[in-house]
């Protein structure tokens, strides 16, 4: 047995609109871990959008709610510590679903040892994780795209827009992007390879689309890869190709809403122009992990896909503050993540 003290984000009251820090606590406990047993030293930690979905309480919700009063949830990478486990050996790099914290006693079972030979532990948060497989699933079991589409993919910066896109480069699709700085629109164009992308705030979203779809010379969209919803679902619909697709992935342009957003005012073109419009939970496509994991990795091992990250903050202090700043996109790009030790 052994016992390490610990520190971990504590959910203690439901936001209204943005969270505040009076929301949340910075608790100090006493670690035990035991018989059969792996006690793991957390090293990054995933921030994302539907945190923010389960600090409420919301009955249309796919997820459950965070409980009050006990510590957070969420992907996080870390090192074996201490083990009773013979097939997770002290020294081993998981990831594990008990961020929020800096140390936890687990069951092997509760982890994943990852193979890091040429990637980072942290490719296992972001391109090679659950934000990898929303893109790929996305893009291939959703949206079904082929060679030649054209694609548009809003928060085009973020951890999935820029795998999505990417992915649909290396499929040989023509990819505009969209996204919330100037800064943010060089490094999707330069870094993750798309043929045009616009800083929303620059206009509308309507008048943007249409010109940078002639930018690329082309009429309109096959496939439209949703994170934000509201303005920019109802300019994707405006400019859909026939029998074309949208796959419905985030809006998070409405998470912090206080009240009902209105919809797409336009629905009437998903039936003159046949379109297909499907939302989508990436935990319903499990099965699909190992064929995702499989191609994704060599992907990424061959250069063709990158994997951006972003640290939001530094040790578990910084760690709400850096979930806000994801909310707020400011500078991040990639996956964003929260470093819990020296070596994230
Ligand atoms: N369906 C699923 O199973 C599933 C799974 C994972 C994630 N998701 C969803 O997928 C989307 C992307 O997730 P992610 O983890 O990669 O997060 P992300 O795109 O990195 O999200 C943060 C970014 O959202 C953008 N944003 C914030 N407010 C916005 C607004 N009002 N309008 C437009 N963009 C705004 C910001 O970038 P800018 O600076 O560009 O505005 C910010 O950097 C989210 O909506 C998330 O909820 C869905």
């Amino acid at each position: 047995m052994t016992v390490v003290r610990s520190r971990e984000v504590h959910l203690v009251r439901r936001p209204e609109g943005t969270p505040v820090h009076d929301d949340i606590a910075l608790v100090t406990v006493d670690v035990e871990a035991g018989a059969g047993q792996v006690l793991v030293r957390n090293t990054a930690m995933s921030v994302e959008p539907y945190m923010r979905g389960r600090m409420s309480v919301d009955k249309g919700s796919y997820v459950e709610p965070y409980e009050l009063n006990a510590p957070m949830d969420g992907f996080v990478t870390g090192v074996v510590e201490w083990s009773d486990a013979p097939d997770v050996p002290v020294g081993s790099v998981v990831v594990h679903e008990y961020g929020w914290r800096e140390y936890v006693a687990l069951a092997p079972s509760d982890v994943d040892v990852v193979d890091t030979d040429g990637l980072k532990a942290t490719d296992y948060l972001g391109v090679l994780g659950q934000t990898g497989l929303t893109a790929w699933v996305g893009m291939n079991v959703v949206g079904r795209f082929k060679e030649g589409d054209t694609v548009f993919v809003s928060s085009a910066a973020g951890g999935v827009g820029a795998v999505a896109g990417q992915l649909a480069k290396a499929k040989g699709c023509v990819v505009i992007g969209s996204c919330g700085s100037a800064d943010k629109v060089k490094s999707v164009v330069d870094d993750f390879g798309f043929d045009a992308a616009f800083d929303y705030h620059d206009g509308t979203v309507r008048v943007l689309l249409r010109e940078a779809l002639e930018k690329v010379d082309r009429p309109g969209l096959d496939l439209y890869y949703d994170n934000v919803g509201a303005e920019h679902l109802e300019a994707a619909i405006r400019e859909m190709n026939d029998n074309g697709a949208i796959a419905l992935c985030g809006a998070i342009s409405v998470y912090n809403a206080t009240e009902v957003v209105p919809g797409p005012r336009n629905l009437l073109l998903m039936i003159w122009r046949r379109l297909r419009m499907e939302g989508f939970i990436v935990t319903d496509h499990e099965d699909k992990r190992p064929q995702f994991l499989e191609e994704m990795t060599d992907l990424v091992r061959r250069g063709v896909v990158t994997s951006p990250e972003t640290y939001v903050g530094h040790g578990i202090e910084e760690a709400f503050d850096g979930f806000l700043a994801l909310l707020d996109g400011g500078a991040v790009i990639g996956k964003a993540l929260v470093s819990l030790g020296t070596d994230a």
